[in-house]
């Protein structure tokens, strides 16, 4: 039997049209090794059972974990990352001497395309971030690393931002509604890191005024553009991007740290994003 390689997997529920089977073989054959990335739906009762038993596999090296269970994974994980720390979350895991290793390369992710790929500078800006869940939590520790930002997060809970405040205190934090009053200043970059342009349309949306070159940054990803893009661009947003890019750039981290490759990713975006709109 031929040496199939490394084995690693994607963790979610649901995780059906999870694109990350699709990235990391992709990632792997610039480097000339091969991979298998399986795609594993778990209960969501079962995910340290499930985390436990892919990593007795013996060619099982890492995992990728999405929604619902990165806050279960960090709780999984005996090592943390400094980010992952942060987060309270965890998106990466690997083995690291019988123990396992958790990180958090969604901030990363997201600083990367939108630097790199969008060739937007983060640096002394005015940031938005609509949403005070798990996604947002990612995010934050890379965001607050760029020098001289300021950062406003927008909840329609406001306890929930207030929690993140105290783990994060450099930001500021208001509610969503009736926020209008409260963005004093015009936003360079506007991030979505709420759920809720998936599914509601109750979603109350603040005034808010853009800075001529601002960037409005959806977390999520689309075949189209994201309501959310939409409504950014009505509202006089320049660029506009959904994030697509990011889970490309949070996917060339994890296998940076899993094969110690950094993959060029320009090329796999394009792929996934062909892979989207034909889908
Ligand atoms: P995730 O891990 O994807 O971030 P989450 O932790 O459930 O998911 O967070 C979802 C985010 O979307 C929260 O900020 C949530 O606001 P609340 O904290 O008030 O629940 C936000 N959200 C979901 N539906 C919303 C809606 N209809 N209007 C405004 N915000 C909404």
């Amino acid at each position: 039997m031929g040496n199939r390689g490394n084995l690693y997997a994607v963790m979610g529920n649901p995780i059906e049209h999870s694109l990350s089977p699709y990235i990391h073989p992709l990632f792997a054959a610039q480097c000339n090794r091969s991979i298998e990335y399986e795609k594993i739906c778990v209960a969501l009762d079962g995910f340290p059972a499930a985390a436990t038993s892919f990593f007795a596999r013996p060619r099982a090296r890492g995992l990728n974990i999405t929604v619902p269970f990165k806050q279960q994974a960090y709780r999984l994980c005996a090592l943390l990352s400094t980010r992952a720390q942060q987060a309270g979350a965890v998106n990466t895991i690997y083995h690291q001497s019988e123990d396992l290793y958790g990180d958090n390369t969604d901030g990363a992710g997201l600083v990367r395309d939108i630097e790199q790929n969008l060739c937007w500078e983060i640096d002394n800006k005015n940031i938005v971030v609509l949403g005070a869940g798990g996604a947002v939590r990612g995010i934050l520790p890379a965001l607050l690393e760029k020098s001289e930002v300021k950062i406003k997060v927008l909840n329609r809970t406001l306890e929930k931002a207030l929690d993140l405040k105290k783990q994060f205190p450099e930001i500021e934090v208001a509610p969503l509604v009736g926020a209008d009053g409260s963005i004093t200043q015009p936003i360079d970059l506007l991030i979505n890191g709420t759920s809720a342009f998936l599914n509601a349309e109750a979603f109350v949306l603040p005034q808010m005024i853009f800075n001529p070159n601002a960037l409005a940054y959806d977390l999520i990803y689309s075949a189209q553009n994201t309501p959310f893009m939409e409504w950014a661009k009505l509202k006089g947003a320049t660029a506009v991007s959904d994030g697509l890019g990011m889970l490309v750039e949070q996917a060339a981290e994890s296998f940076a740290l899993w094969e110690s490759f950094h993959p060029e990713t320009a090329s796999v975006i394009e792929a996934m994003r062909k892979k989207l709109t034909t889908a």
